[in-house]
């Protein structure tokens, strides 16, 4: 398994190209699954979730090109031979659950695996699965599988009030919505911009879809959707996680791509922390105004609110902030555990089960540590561009799931940073 090794050695100058989302790409790529005309992806990331999603869609029969060095997917579903998503894909990542809702809305039936994914809490699919059975679906749990069924005539059009904001759930719920016969109202939906690229997506598909980007969602169900192309938008998570280098490392540094509306509770806290952002042409240019950043309080929240994915990299920040910073997790339980790694570099944290309260300290000492997690992963060599000596960070397959060339696009901007690979 590779390791990265990151040298700490402060400013860092340059500009990072920030790619597309692999959140929204991996729930538009079982888009294709709702039509039988071509589906192009532009702008897509290149990760290793890209590649298990374009197995499980080809292991259903569709066709999945990945075309300029990978930034453009070519997906074809005109022949679905296969109505079964297999527990061995299934099994690596979580997102796969989304070929339910479109398999079960085009073809009436389908059986898919319940998904592993990151080891950060519990994480069922109930909401995803009560969101089809209001759509008349009929489910059976068995053998590690759910088998789906749509009613004679295919799905029909219902409302969905979930009780608390699911991505996942909401893009699941509304893939199937376009092909179901009538009116489907999704409340509480969630807001992320991946909601609202999916629906633009699946809009220049032909599907009718209103009030994506707030909590209710209106689908009136069509017939049958066509083709389309579309670009994937940019990823906010990987646009944070480096906006966050300059501000713990020092420096300045231009995100290429990056949007202020993609981000825009992450950039509030990292104001309070004393980190200027500005808007430029290209995206956004990040700096450090004082030698230490100052302590925030950060509740993570879904969209608008701060994301949790920027969770474990905002307190590799703060583990060097002057003052006490309390970090409260309210999606998911069990998502600090890069907290006890970062306290191997000399962080003072204390978690209390949802809450950690971080005790800035002047300097991070590097060490060797463990990724634990996809965000995990990141938040020790963000830490590791800024403490003194080396940090050698292992198992890093996780962060190879969510970001690109993470060392070629730190190392652009003068960081010491390499990938040791163990064969
Ligand atoms: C998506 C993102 C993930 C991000 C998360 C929250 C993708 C591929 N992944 O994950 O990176 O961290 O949103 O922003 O887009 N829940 C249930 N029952 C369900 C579904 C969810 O109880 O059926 C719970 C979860 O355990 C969690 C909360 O709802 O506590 C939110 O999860 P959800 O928004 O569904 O996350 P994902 O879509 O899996």
């Amino acid at each position: 398994m590779d390791s990265i090794l990151v040298i700490g050695n402060g400013l860092l100058y340059g500009q990072i190209p920030i790619a597309g989302a692999k959140n929204a790409c991996l729930a538009l790529m079982p888009a294709t699954l709702l039509s039988d005309e071509p589906l192009t992806l532009t702008n897509a990331p290149r990760l290793s979730d890209i590649r298990t999603m374009t197995t499980l869609l080809q292991s259903l029969g569709a066709e999945v090109t990945a075309l300029a060095d990978g930034k453009v997917l070519a997906l074809s579903s005109h022949a679905i031979d296969n109505h079964r998503a297999d527990y061995d894909i299934v099994r690596k990542m979580r997102a796969s659950i989304l070929v339910l809702g479109p398999m079960l809305a085009r073809e009436g039936h389908a059986v898919v695996s319940l998904p592993g994914g990151c080891a950060i809490g519990a994480r069922p699919v109930d909401l995803h699965l009560r969101a089809l059975e209001a759509m008349g679906a009929e489910l059976d749990l068995r053998d590690g599988y759910v088998h789906a069924k749509a009613p004679a005539g295919g799905l029909k059009g219902g409302t969905i009030d979930f009780p608390i904001v699911s991505v996942g759930a909401t893009e699941n719920a509304l893939m199937a919505a376009t092909l179901a016969r009538g009116t489907t109202v999704i409340k509480n939906a969630a807001r992320e911009p991946e909601i609202v690229d999916l629906a633009q997506c699946l809009r220049r598909m032909g599907a009718q879809i209103d009030g994506d980007g707030t909590s209710e969602i209106t689908v009136e169900g069509v017939d049958r959707l066509g083709g389309a192309t579309h670009p994937v938008v940019t990823d906010r998570i990987e646009l944070g996680t480096y906006m966050l280098a300059p501000a713990i490392a020092g420096g300045e540094v231009e995100l290429l791509g990056g949007r202020i509306d993609l981000v825009g509770a992450f950039c509030e806290k990292l104001d309070a922390a004393g980190i200027s952002v500005e808007e430029t042409e290209a995206g956004l240019k990040v700096s450090r105004k004082n030698d230490r950043v100052q302590a925030v309080d950060v509740t993570t929240e879904p969209f608008p609110g701060f994301p949790t994915d920027l969770q474990a990299q905002m307190m590799a920040l703060l583990c060097t902030a002057k003052g006490t910073s309390v970090l409260e997790e309210k999606i998911f339980e069990n998502r600090f555990m890069h907290a006890p790694e970062l306290m191997r570099m000399g962080a003072r944290i204390d978690v209390q089960g949802g809450t950690a309260s971080v005790s800035g300290v002047e300097r991070l000492k590097g060490a060797p540590v463990m990724a634990t997690d996809l965000r995990a992963s990141v938040s020790l060599i963000l830490a590791g561009l800024a403490a003194e000596g080396e940090t050698l960070v292992n198992r890093v397959y996780h962060l190879d799931r969510g970001y690109e060339r993470v060392e070629e696009k730190l190392s652009a901007c003068g960081a010491r940073i390499e990938r040791i690979r163990v064969s």
